[in-house]
């Protein structure tokens, strides 16, 4: 990747400030909790797997500085800055299950040394990174068979190195089919109304080289309909145990409009985004944000004030409209009620 999503550096967490892309490239250092919870809402660092890194490393910021007489005041400090982050977005799975892992690792030192834990919490939280660069590499290396050379992919908001600690999911099977010498186009849909689309994919895209053609949310059943794209691919940032797939509002509609036209809809997402806890994903939880994200484009007015507005950030596909899973254990087919079982790394 060009470019550095999140890191740990001088023993700070560092991110890039996506509210900024393509316009600037500013780099922030989050110093407390509210920084992270702050960064995260406002999708200064956002896409799932970029949302538990994140949490991760936040979690460990809340208590880096801190001097904590017992283990028990470490723990309870622990437990709240949990809950906090925990609320700052409630859809990406990434997010709680990156905390839980790391609370069960402070959970699994009972008594120990308060700077023993903190040791082990920021171990975890880097493990927690490193673990999901390799899942992204491994994502690349499976689904970049699905595609043949001259492929040409239609995808929606950014799941690319952006949206994780690097690499990406849906992009990270292109950027690996380009690796493996096929020639690769991505059309990248705009993705209203925050325009991860516009601003972040075709951003990274160009930025590493790749051919990517950006259109209007609109025009996807055109281009479709024109014979332009081969299959779909999208990120998650939940998965139900049947498959139903939460992913940035658009994505559903992609999802049916393949259907249509015949076109494979491939899904590319980490273990860390799958929530095998839901048989369905109807109790899904779906973030609603500012009416205002739709009535305004950074500060400029776009519909009249006050107008009604409906702001879901996410829809759910329903999983029979996915013809596969990418993971880093492999391609996952349907009927994914039987294929998903035992996959968790929970
Ligand atoms: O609101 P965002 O930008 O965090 O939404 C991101 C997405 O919907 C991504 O497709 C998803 O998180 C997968 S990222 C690998």
């Amino acid at each position: 990747m060009p470019v550095k999503t999140i890191a740990w550096e001088n023993n700070s967490l560092v991110i890039l400030d996506q509210t900024l892309l393509p316009t600037e490239e500013r780099y922030a250092v989050l110093e407390t909790v509210e920084d992270v919870h702050r960064a995260i809402l406002r999708l200064e660092v956002r896409g799932a797997p970029a949302i538990g890194a994140a949490a991760a490393l936040g979690l460990y910021v809340a208590v880096q500085h801190g001097a904590f007489p017992t283990y028990d005041s470490l723990k309870n400090a622990l437990r709240q800055a949990a809950d906090f982050l925990a609320s700052s977005r409630p859809t990406a799975v990434n997010l709680t299950w990156a905390l839980e892992r790391m609370t069960e690792v402070a959970e699994g030192m009972p008594g120990a040394e308060p700077e023993a834990v903190k040791r082990a919490l920021l171990d975890e939280a880097l493990a927690i990174m490193a673990e999901d660069r390799e899942a992204c590499r491994a994502i690349g290396r499976h689904g970049q068979g699905l595609l043949a050379d001259g492929s040409r992919i239609l995808t929606h908001c950014n799941a690319g190195g952006l949206a994780t600690v690097d690499y990406g999911t849906a992009l990270g099977v292109v950027y690996a089919a380009l690796e493996a010498g096929k020639k690769i186009r991505v059309y990248a849909d705009e993705t209203r109304p925050l325009l991860q689309g516009a601003r972040l994919t075709a951003w990274e895209l160009q930025k590493s080289g790749v051919p990517v053609t950006l259109i209007c949310d609109g025009m996807a059943a055109a281009v479709m309909a024109r014979g332009l794209v081969d299959c779909v691919i999208t990120g998650a940032d939940r998965i139900a145990a049947n498959g139903d797939t939460a992913n940035k509002i658009g994505t559903y509609g992609l999802a049916v409009l393949a259907r249509e036209h015949g076109l494979p809809f491939y899904v590319a997402a980490p273990l860390s985004s799958f929530d095998l806890g839901q048989p369905s994903g109807d109790k899904i939880p779906i973030e609603e944000r500012d009416p205002d994200e739709v009535r305004l484009f950074r500060g400029v007015r776009t519909a009249p004030p006050g107008v009604d507005v409906f702001n879901p950030a996410f829809d759910l596909t329903p999983h029979r409209y996915v013809t596969a899973f990418v993971t880093e254990r492999g391609i996952i087919r349907p009927p994914f009620a039987e294929t998903l079982k035992g996959l968790s790394d929970r």
